[in-house]
């Protein structure tokens, strides 16, 4: 068969409920509104367990309804062998991205993990989209808005990287 010529991504968080499949379902929104769509496939997963086979979260649903974005998950974990999967593992956080590097098999998996919002504008100092699991409802809001920032830079990294048009 011959191999998936789309870039493939995977966010990854905790508990696969909140941050990482918000970000998936913004990153397909984005990608939809430039017509890219086609070219990348998009996955999550959280690096624990807790919530494996759960929808998400409903603070991060209604937020995501709330902007207009269809959210639709079932939470898994990462996995080793996922590394293969995937040209770009985003974390989101520095414990994320700690968790995946310290699971990765081999060198080339480590290099495939960034943290999203080092794509955000302007990104410098703390580069963790937080966690609003134990907050109240107006922390989703303002993690919807990193992520979409985030996602939006990404986006715009692709389009000069392996999205450029021949
Ligand atoms: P997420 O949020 O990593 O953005 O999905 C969390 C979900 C669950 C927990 C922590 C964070 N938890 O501790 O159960």
């Amino acid at each position: 068969m011959a191999e998936d010529p789309r870039v493939r991504l995977c966010f990854v968080c905790l508990g696969n409920i909140c941050r990482s499949p918000t970000a998936a379902a913004v990153m397909e929104h984005r990608l939809r509104e430039a017509g890219l769509a086609g070219r990348v496939a998009i996955e999550s997963a959280g690096t624990g367990s807790w919530h494996v086979g759960e929808p998400p979260d409903r603070r991060a649903a209604a937020e995501a309804r709330r902007r207009g974005i269809p959210m639709r998950n079932e939470a898994r974990q990462f996995r080793p062998a996922d590394f293969d999967r995937f040209d770009l593992v985003l974390a989101m956080d520095s414990e994320n991205a700690g968790e995946l590097e310290r699971i990765a098999p081999s060198r080339e998996a480590r290099q495939k993990i960034r943290l999203l919002r080092s794509f955000g504008a302007g990104a410098t100092g703390d580069l963790a989209v937080p966690d609003p699991y134990f907050g109240g409802e107006d922390g989703f809001a303002s993690v919807f808005d990193i992520i979409d920032d985030a996602c939006l830079g990404l986006l715009e990294d692709l389009r000069r990287g392996p999205l450029a048009a021949p």
